[in-house]
């Protein structure tokens, strides 16, 4: 099927709280670990989690990786707003910076690493995250991004989101069947890359709807 854009940012005030309150901790964690095991040499580094969101990946990264030092950001006050409490409740504050602004250009590196977790589908202009990934970073910083992968059809999302969300509330299964119609194709990104000059990072598809991008700028 062909791509269908969503909005960049989640702004409004029911869709970053329900998304906020959604249980995403087994994927999250599963994020954290995967970006930790392939770059054991960040454990003191400076990251920045683009597309933070409520800030659950940037809390689970500070702490799994306590000499680390990290930087979230996110174009939606909405979003912040959960995530300055989930900092706050877990005593983040002086390890975790966040900012709030539009990607590209919210911040200024370099940043010894980079991590984004679903962000990239909400783009109207994908090439300018990989434009801003080698901006911030420095030669050989780890690069470790996760995103949603567009399906073949309408009907194989639907299928998707039934299997997956079943329980969970509708605007959440609204989100998210719209996150897989905006979602992009393995080969999308590696063009994306290529045009980056970054076709030496891997893509890998480790589900039917996730494909990582993970190497170093
Ligand atoms: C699906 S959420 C993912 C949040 C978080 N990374 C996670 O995995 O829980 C995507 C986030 O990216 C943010 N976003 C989308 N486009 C953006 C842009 N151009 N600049 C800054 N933030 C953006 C949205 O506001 C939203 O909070």
């Amino acid at each position: 099927m062909l791509r269908a854009p969503e909005p960049e940012l989640m702004d409004e005030q029911e869709q970053a709280r329900a998304y906020a309150l959604a249980d995403f901790a087994e994927v999250n964690r599963g994020f954290v670990e995967d970006f930790a095991a392939r770059f054991p040499e960040i454990a003191r580094g400076r990251i920045v989690d683009l597309g933070c969101g409520p800030g659950n990946i940037a809390v689970l990264v500070a702490k799994r990786l306590p000499g680390s030092r990290v930087t979230a950001v996110d174009g939606a006050e909405a979003m912040l707003a959960h995530a300055r409490r989930a900092v706050a409740q877990a005593g983040l504050q002086d390890r975790i910076t966040l900012v709030r602004g539009l990607i590209p250009g919210a911040v200024d590196g370099p940043f010894d690493a980079v991590i984004s977790n679903s962000l990239l589908h909400h783009l109207h202009y994908p090439e300018m995250l990989w434009q801003e990934i080698v901006r911030i970073t420095v030669p050989g910083s780890p690069v470790f991004l996760m995103d949603l992968m567009r399906p073949e059809s309408e009907a194989r999302a639907r299928e998707i989101v039934e299997t997956f969300s079943r329980d969970e509330p509708e605007m959440l299964k609204r989100d998210f069947f719209a996150s897989l119609c905006a979602a992009f194709t393995a080969d999308e990104v590696k063009a994306q890359l290529a045009a980056a000059n970054l076709s030496h990072l891997s893509i890998e598809t480790p589900t039917d709807r996730h494909l990582i991008v993970a190497g170093r700028r």
